[in-house]
């Protein structure tokens, strides 16, 4: 056994990291000697192991993480919620092998709203990305009903004040930059997240928000390889990038 790592029951190792196999499926699997621990097969599933093993199910390596994030372009029709009320949920588009219990999308984009989601299981990370002290930032493509203007720039920089259904709203300083190629097109960066904010800013200005889709979180892009509705694992060096201001 591995001197490192975290000590657990096998049962609850295994079943941490697949989704849908229960404990007392490890037991069976055990039973019919498809899981091997250091090249050992295994009859027990009770049995304390590290999560630095090398643990083989039916022949196939399962590597321990303690978290999973997940990068999704999420498409629009589809709500970032973890429950269904009639409409598709982010979670429904995670493949079979990015799935596990716990997962939930971390910060919400509108149903009409596409791009950069985060998925995960990380509750420490999630709070720290979404805390209104922290500031991580989020960058949105939009494009508008009506062209943009060099107005923006500087209203936008001192911080708006914008309606909702609380009364009025004051908006931390964000950055606009309207596109040089189109007077339709720009992009926002914001350092918090109201509800339906980036709507809500253009509105207060008179225009109207036509698409909207988020580009980054903190320093990490949205993978442009990534077709609407896929999902990618973010790799561990990448994970801290989510954070940065
Ligand atoms: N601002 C919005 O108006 N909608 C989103 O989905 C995200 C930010």
């Amino acid at each position: 056994m591995a001197k490192n790592g975290v000590f657990m029951r096998l049962d609850k190792l295994v079943s941490s990291q697949l989704y849908g196999v229960s404990r007392a499926d490890v037991k069976k699997l055990c039973l019919k000697k498809k899981v091997s621990v250091n090249g050992k097969l295994m009859a027990r599933s009770d049995v304390k192991v590290s999560t630095e093993d090398e643990i083989y199910i039916d022949g196939e390596r399962l590597v321990y993480k303690e978290h999973i994030y997940i990068m999704m372009n999420k498409p629009q029709g589809v709500v970032c919620s973890t429950k269904d009320g009639g409409s598709r949920t982010v979670l429904e588009l995670v493949p079979e092998k990015l799935r596990r219990e716990g997962l939930f999308p971390a910060g919400r984009l509108d149903k009409d709203t596409e791009g950069f989601v985060l998925i995960t299981d990380d509750g420490e990370l999630s709070h720290r990305m979404l805390s209104p002290k922290s500031h991580v930032p989020k960058t949105y493509f939009v494009r508008l009903e009506k062209p943009w203007q060099e107005s923006y720039k500087d209203i936008m920089a001192e911080g708006m004040i914008i309606e909702g259904d609380n009364g009025k709203e004051k908006c931390l300083p964000a950055e606009f930059t309207g596109s040089e190629d189109s007077e339709f097109e720009c992009t926002l960066v914001l350092h918090e997240g109201k509800f339906h904010q980036v709507k809500r800013m253009f509105g207060t200005l008179g225009n109207k928000v036509i698409f909207l889709k988020r580009t980054h979180i903190g320093g990490l892009a949205l993978d442009e390889k990534l077709a609407l509705g896929e999902c990618l694992e973010i790799m561990h060096k990448d994970v801290e990038k989510l954070l940065t201001c």
